[in-house]
């Protein structure tokens, strides 16, 4: 099976890339294909053979797409439709990522792929256009939403939060927002089930199981890090809310929790709790340094 990756300069694109060794596998970083060319995109992509592309690339900066309208909507929105597009000349399968933001964060039970998308930013808003045009494209197109992605391919919350432990005696995080952290590494794991193009498609919600607060997202990371004998100057996180955070531009969701309970019907498998990959996180790509 030939497999495309866009986005391998990325956490999440080059996790996929690294760890798809039984397939055959051609990454693409920004350099290489850039989504924001869609002329580009069609040149490079049309002499190719493959049977599932995978969109990893994003403009993810939440804070620069409020100021940068047009980018975000070109890049999230419409390139995805123009990817999906080219696998239907293909008879390809795009899988296409999205996140936990296109919601609003009104629940406080976990979001289904059923419940009403509410983007309360222009990233969130952007997304959702890129989701719509990859599923009006072709109906063997997928869509993966994911939450909180953290891995070893670029830094991410978790990695911030370590750092600045390592180095001040006081850290703090926000503990009025919630959503669940989510290991590239597992999402690696599970996805080529769906490579199939016949095991599903529309919309699936994957991340790790459970719910948390970044303050208690920050905390297990820093009490792991300590059984794991790493050495930090604190190992308390302190609480700020929402409210502290005047240097954000972006409005985001308070919860955003994803139900994974379709994920799990059609595998047959649970996705493992958020605390466990965290610990599985910290002792591969901590522990060794
Ligand atoms: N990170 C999260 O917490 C999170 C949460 C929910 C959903 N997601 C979704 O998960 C997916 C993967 O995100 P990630 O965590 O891997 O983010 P990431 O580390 O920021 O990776 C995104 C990649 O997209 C690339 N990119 C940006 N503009 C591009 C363009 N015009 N053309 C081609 N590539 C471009 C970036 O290039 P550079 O290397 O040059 O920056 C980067 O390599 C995205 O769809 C994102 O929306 C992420």
């Amino acid at each position: 099976m030939k497999i495309l990756v866009v986005g391998t300069g990325g956490r999440l694109g080059a996790a996929l890339a690294r760890e798809f060794k039984e397939y055959d596998v051609t990454g693409f970083n920004r350099a290489q294909l850039d989504l924001s060319d869609l002329h580009d995109l069609r040149t490079k992509l049309r002499p190719m053979v493959f049977d599932v592309l995978i969109n990893a690339a994003a403009f993810t900066n939440v804070d620069a797409c409020e100021t940068e309208r047009d980018r975000a909507f070109l890049i999230n929105g419409e390139a995805p439709g123009v990817l999906a597009k080219i696998c239907n000349t293909k008879d390809a399968k795009l899988i296409h990522f999205s996140t936990d933001y296109i919601f609003g964060g009104e629940k406080r039970t976990p979001y289904t792929e059923e419940d009403e998308a509410n983007p309360i930013s222009v990233y969130g808003e952007s997304k959702l256009i890129g989701e719509k045009n990859v599923l009006a494209a072709g109906d063997h197109h997928l869509v993966v939403r994911v939450s909180w992605v953290f891995g070893p391919d670029r830094p991410s919350f978790i990695d911030a939060m370590i750092k600045r432990a390592q180095e001040k005696e006081k850290v703090d995080a926000i503990g009025d927002k919630f959503s669940t952290p989510t290991y590239t590494h597992d999402i690696a794991g599970m996805l080529p089930q769906f490579f199939d193009r016949a095991f599903e498609s529309g919309i699936i919600h994957f991340a790790n199981a459970g719910k948390c607060s970044w303050q208690e997202y920050a905390q297990w990371a820093l009490d792991c890090c300590r059984d794991a004998g790493i050495p930090l100057k604190t190992t308390q996180v302190g609480t700020l809310t929402l409210r502290n955070m005047s240097n954000w531009v972006a409005r985001r969701p308070v919860y955003s929790v994803l139900s994974t309970a379709k994920y799990t019907e059609l595998s047959g498998t649970a996705p493992r709790a958020w605390r466990e990959a965290v610990a599985d996180y910290i002792r591969r790509s901590y522990s060794k340094k």
